[in-house]
């Protein structure tokens, strides 16, 4: 099986991050944080590694502020509800991916007023206004791969006061992201994507200036005398046990990120980007959406064949030829609105870091022979 479907979850991952989980599991599967033997100060320890880690990958100062999750969703229900309140307005793009339409919908329903713009500077410039409360922007379309400028959407947000929250469920791991340099808020990571992690890990870091209201209550093995959550980071937001095997396999994948280095993954990245979109555009009938310059966006391109159902490419590309990619709407239906492709939606071919030329070459002959077999049909 050749997998081209990295923007939904990365497979395979470093062996590291196999080794890593094994290990946890078989020999350091005691709650962290909550009793105090050897065993439980292990996991305790293993967890912090991978805050340490992370915040070295993103440049953030204090890993204490670096929140886990189950995924990027979990991520960003934690700020958005833990943030806005009925009577406050908050500025989104329209090309955002559902766990931040949902949340920001049944916010909606009770007070907060949202602004959904094109994911320009320009655009969120004119939309801020004095009851802005928050800005969420997602780093890059998880439809089209676009990479949105966030810098200038942050220094125009931030010159108005208002904080980000920026959603890098699709550049985490592939795109460097300074946290300390840009500003950052607020970033929703998801683990197990660019990261390398196991599925049902993600992180939210909360910048020590923002004050985000827990969602989740529960014991955290730290001042348990209170029935308040404890007041500070990162024990705040994380009741309940943690994923500890997911979390080790997270520090494992980001371990192998920072010795590889983004800019290596990303060159990788966008070499095959390059061959992939060039051999799709040169199918009769084939249609590429987004930016065609592969150093304005990430691992993903979407595409539309004239006449057939995006369905029934994904089918057979699947049965057939043992290619593994994403058709439909991706969660996100206003960006395919945006595009033009809605309801069907289209095909979405995401490489990764494993992929190799040959994996490319093999989705674009099997792309071509979908459509000369369709052509032959149609004569
Ligand atoms: C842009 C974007 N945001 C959020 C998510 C949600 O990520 P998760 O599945 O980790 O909750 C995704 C998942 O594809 C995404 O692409």
């Amino acid at each position: 099986m050749i997998y081209l479907d990295n923007a939904a979850t990365s497979h395979p991952k470093p062996p590291s991050v196999y080794k890593r989980v094994d290990a946890v599991l078989r020999n350091c599967s005691a709650n962290p944080g909550r009793s105090g033997h050897a065993m439980a100060i292990e996991a305790a320890r293993i967890i912090f590694q991978t805050r340490e880690s992370i915040a070295t990958l993103f440049r953030i100062h204090d890993p204490d502020r670096i929140v886990f999750t189950s995924n990027a969703t979990g991520a960003l229900n934690l700020a958005i509800l833990g943030l806005l309140k009925p009577g406050d307005h908050c500025v989104t793009s329209n090309v955002e991916h559902n766990s931040v339409v949902r949340p920001l919908h049944a916010l909606s329903q009770i007070g907060l007023t949202v602004s959904r713009v094109a994911p320009t500077p320009q655009a969120f410039a004119d939309a801020i206004c004095g009851r802005t409360r928050l800005v969420v922007i997602t780093h890059a379309s998880n439809v089209i791969g676009a990479i949105t400028p966030i810098a200038e959407i942050i220094a125009i947000a931030h010159a108005r006061g208002v904080p980000v929250l920026v959603d890098a469920a699709q550049t985490a791991g592939s795109v460097p992201i300074d946290v300390a340099s840009l500003g950052v808020d607020l970033l929703a990571c998801p683990g197990h994507k660019g990261l390398f992690g196991p599925q049902g890990t993600g992180f939210l870091y909360i910048a020590p200036h923002i004050d985000v209201e827990p969602i989740l209550f529960g014991g955290t093995g730290s001042r348990s005398d209170l029935e308040d959550m404890p007041d500070f980071a990162p024990d705040r937001y994380e009741a309940g046990t943690l994923n500890t095997p997911g979390i080790a396999g997270l520090g494992a994948g980001v371990e192998f990120l920072i010795d590889r280095g983004i800019e290596n993954v990303r060159a990788h990245e966008t070499a095959l980007l390059h061959q992939l979109m060039d051999g799709l555009a040169a199918i009769d009938g084939v249609r590429i959406y987004g930016p065609l310059d592969p150093n304005r966006k990430t691992g993903v391109v979407l595409f539309t064949i004239d006449g057939i159902d995006p369905a029934e490419i994904g089918d057979q590309l699947d049965s057939e030829f043992g290619i593994a990619v994403r058709v439909g709407l991706h969660c996100a239906p206003q960006a395919h609105r945006a595009l033009g492709t809605f309801p069907e939606g289209g095909v979405r071919i995401s490489p990764g870091c494993f992929n190799t030329a040959d994996d490319i070459q093999q989705a674009v002959g099997a792309v071509r022979q979908i459509v000369k077999r369709r052509s032959a049909v149609l004569a």
